[in-house]
């Protein structure tokens, strides 16, 4: 929409420069009333500028429409459909049911009258698909594309001191993917208020520049603030820079003078020296802060902090990824947006979550494939400590598509966990051609002259080929292809650095270690791989012996909706992760643990329940960064080996009820860790663990349960399939249920109108509960109860503005 005036507006404007308040960042998440189906199909006029009729128009009477919160993803809502697209993870939306692929929102805001004179603006950080968006009748924005955010300055059709109506309209009949997508407001919505001269959206980027890249005592910090001029007078902005230590502590201050011309806006570049930096590493994520100040007439009419960090970056053809001038292996994962009980609509709180999660088998990068993150995700890596590879939906250079780019590298250019962009993946089609070639090196530019702190790549799924995008990219992905191929093409192409941006694609089902075609599970030993991909062990081993390569990601961390490989129907969700879909551990966590953390690690495969085995041979593995691992069954060694690094140790046993342990030893024959499998009893009581016992009541933030069986001896049942029922009482609701079973039909969610009872059996011993607050600090309490099994309970507290992380 086009910045215009009307002239009660543009007064207030000149009344309101003596009087500028600072912005206002506002969340819109709450109290939306919501309508699946397209029941006004004429409701897109394109006749009239407005609308007086159905729900975009503001007397429209949604009494009738349910209660939503956001982010809300409706298809999770909906049942499984064999009829409907395996990728998509079975859910009857897109293409072929158009009766369940559009979605109505509607809510009010209140505008001030002290208001007058602000520019307010709404911001989508993500909504899947198309959307329309209505103010006050008025249609104020049409956006194409389910991954990107947009804004959209809504100042001209707003009201002052009085109830405002937005109505959008999600149309997700078409996929962008060829995975599950979800549908509706599935990111957060903000409502902007700004003065007239503030700085723009996503117009402040902050970086550090050390001389040749290298660390040093001292170092340059950049800032380049975008400052917009909305009123109808030129005007004179200072703006004010201060920098404060991860510890809070004041470092430095620094300003500039710029002047904006009316309707207009100005780039306003500043720096200053910083001395004895601490750096930001996953290891260590320091994070400082940078306030910039805009002040017209002496008088603050913008405030916008920012945190950053202080690194370098580098992709070197020879030493690969450098950080902070040190050699770094990128152990990376690729992950969709999706997790069990909420689909793509992830509370802030779950991006925590699983960023921790991967952090404890040693990760450290997320490639955020195959589209723009969550803004909140890129928080979370930041504040934990994880790099990003940031990448877009498409490869494009057309308007439409660089508008796209430009937007994701704006908003995303100052978080100091991003480390690559990533111009698309795998087109096949068109990748190797001179037109591929323009494409990319267009997108290169763009991001170079927008950023110039980071390289750009492209996740390609071919081998030794040097032709299209290849031929022009900074950073050559490998998507696959793994072996001579590799070796080959760094040899002809020595000057071009290199990462492996997707590979494993190993496949395996949480907790089970045979292949049951029936049930659609996988055995997770990993060796069942689809024929473009490879096990964990061989394409890591592969990389860990090439430096140059910077490591790379694997095709991924968590399991995901929809493709189900090597499966399709009853099969629902993908057998890929590292992690399933609630984020429990498959063994692979601990192949991975073993290469790349330091501390012992030893883990056996697999659990050690086989009634009715006795006597047959059970293939036993081990994880272990240790030299040597001897392993006993009921006292009796069955032999000591030795370790090869990034290999798994193996055994065959002959199958008896009892204790399997295994002892691994360092180099000089000490022991070094213990782990054992016992064969445990039959359930007897529920457990219920929360990964938090405190969280925020701000009606926002999640605790997640972990729920399992134990036998009488207090051991976790790894077998047991018990169902389990839920109840909660107290400052919290239950927001999703899952347990990782990749065909479990069960919901993992329920409308809110329609007063379920929660239940999920347990998969292979384990089930998930993620429990939101409500606005009211207090205490949740929740039951989990089976029948034959003691129940449990567990309190979590929640307080005001608590972030306890
Ligand atoms: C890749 C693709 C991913 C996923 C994966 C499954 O080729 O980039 O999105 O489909 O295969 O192995």
């Amino acid at each position: 929409m086009l910045i215009l005036w009307s002239a009660l507006v543009a007064m207030s404007i000149a009344a309101g420069s003596q009087d500028l308040s600072p912005r206002e960042h506002l969340s819109l998440d709450n109290n939306w009333r919501f309508h699946l189906g397209d029941d006004w199909p004429g409701a897109i006029r394109l006749d009239q500028v407005n609308v007086s009729s159905g729900p975009p128009s503001e007397v429209f009477n949604d009494d009738s429409w349910r209660s939503v919160n956001l982010p809300h993803d409706w298809a999770i809502e909906l049942p499984f459909d064999r009829t409907a697209d395996a990728n998509h993870g079975f859910k009857p939306i897109g293409p072929g049911f158009v009766q369940n692929s559009v979605g109505w929102y509607r809510r009010t805001f209140d505008l001030l009258t002290s208001d007058v004179g602000k520019r307010i603006g709404l911001t989508f950080d993500g909504s899947f698909r198309d959307t329309t968006v209505w103010v006050n009748g008025w249609m104020v924005c049409r956006h194409e594309g389910g991954y990107d955010p947009f804004y959209e300055d809504i100042t001209d059709v707003v009201r002052f001191g009085a109830k405002n109506t937005v109505v959008v309209r999600v149309d997700a009949a078409r996929f962008e993917g060829w995975f599950y997508e979800g549908a509706g407001l599935y990111r957060h919505v903000w409502l902007e208020k700004t003065s007239p001269v503030a700085v723009a959206p996503d117009g402040l980027f902050v970086y550090t520049k050390f001389k040749h890249n290298v660390p040093a005592r001292s170092g340059i910090v950049c800032v380049e603030a975008n400052i917009l001029n909305s009123s109808q007078r030129q005007t004179h902005a200072v703006v004010l820079c201060e920098i404060r230590s991860p510890e809070g502590r004041f470092v430095t201050s620094f300003q500039a003078a710029a002047k904006i011309l009316a309707n207009s806006h100005a780039n306003v570049s500043l720096w200053t020296t910083l001395t004895d930096p601490v750096f930001w590493s996953p290891e260590s994520p320091h994070l400082y802060t940078l306030t910039t100040q805009i002040k017209v007439d002496g008088m603050p009419a913008d405030e916008v902090r920012n945190s950053f960090g202080v690194r370098t970056v580098a992709f070197d053809p020879e030493a690969g990824f450098l950080l902070n001038g040190k050699r770094y292996e990128i152990h990376g994962t690729c992950n969709h947006q999706d997790h069990a009980g909420v689909g793509v609509a992830l509370p802030d709180a779950l991006q925590y979550f699983r960023v921790a999660k991967l952090k404890e088998f040693g990760s450290n990068a997320i490639r955020t494939s195959h589209n723009p993150p969550a803004p909140e995700l890129l928080d979370a890596c930041d504040r934990l400590g994880m790099l990003v590879m940031d990448e877009i939906r498409l490869p494009g250079s057309n308007s439409q598509n660089m508008a796209k780019w430009d937007e994701q590298i704006c908003r995303d250019r100052s978080h100091p966990c991003v480390v690559l962009w990533s111009i698309g993946n795998e087109e096949r089609a068109v990748e190797d051609t001179p037109q591929a070639a323009n494409v990319a090196a267009a997108m290169q530019r763009q991001a170079n002259r927008l950023d110039p702190t980071r390289p750009v790549t492209y996740a390609a799924p071919e081998g030794d080929i040097f032709k299209g995008i290849n031929s022009v990219i900074e950073v050559r992905g490998w998507n696959y292809n793994y072996g001579p191929d590799m070796d080959s093409y760094h040899t002809k192409h020595p000057n071009q650095p290199c990462i492996g941006s997707e590979q494993a694609s190993v496949v395996g089902t949480r907790g089970v270690y045979e292949n049951e075609y029936q049930k659609g599970y996988v055995g997770a030993y990993d060796d069942v791989w689809p024929g473009w991909s490879t096990t964990a062990e061989s394409w890591w081993s592969f990389f860990a012996a090439r430096p140059w390569l910077s490591g790379g990601f694997v095709w991924t961390g968590f399991d995901y909706r929809g493709e189900p490989t090597p499966y399709q129907w009853p099969c629902i969700s993908s057998h890929f992760g590292i992690l399933d879909t609630c984020g429990f551990p498959k063994d692979a966590f601990y192949y991975y643990k073993s290469c790349w953390t330091k501390s012992p690690v030893l883990h056996l495969l697999p659990h050690w329940n086989w009634p009715g085995k006795e006597g047959q041979v059970v293939r036993v593995d081990a994880y272990s960064n240790c030299r040597q691992v001897e392993l006993f069954l009921n006292g009796r060694s069955l032999g000591r080996q030795a370790t090869k690094p990034n290999s798994k140790l193996t055994w065959s046993v002959k199958y008896e009820a009892g204790t399997l342990v295994a002892k691994g030893f360092d180099e000089a024959g000490r022991l070094a860790i213990e782990t054992k499998e016992e064969t445990t009893g039959e359930p007897v009581r529920v457990q219920l663990k929360p990964d938090r016992s405190l969280i925020s009541a701000d009606g926002s933030d999640v605790c997640v349960f972990t729920v399992s069986a134990l036998d009488a001896e207090g051991r976790p049942v790894p077998t047991a399939s018990n169902k389990i029922e839920f109840a909660i009482q107290g400052e919290g609701k239950i927001l999703g249920v899952g347990n990782g079973d990749p065909t479990c039909h069960d919901p993992d969610t329920f409308v809110a109108e329609a007063k379920p009872i929660w239940s999920r059996g347990l998969f292979n011993g384990l089930a998930e509960l993620i429990v939101q607050s409500t606005r009211r600090a207090g205490t949740i309490r929740l039951t989990a109860t089976s029948q034959g099994l003691a129940s449990a309970e567990a309190v979590v507290q929640t307080r005001a503005s608590e972030r306890s992380r």
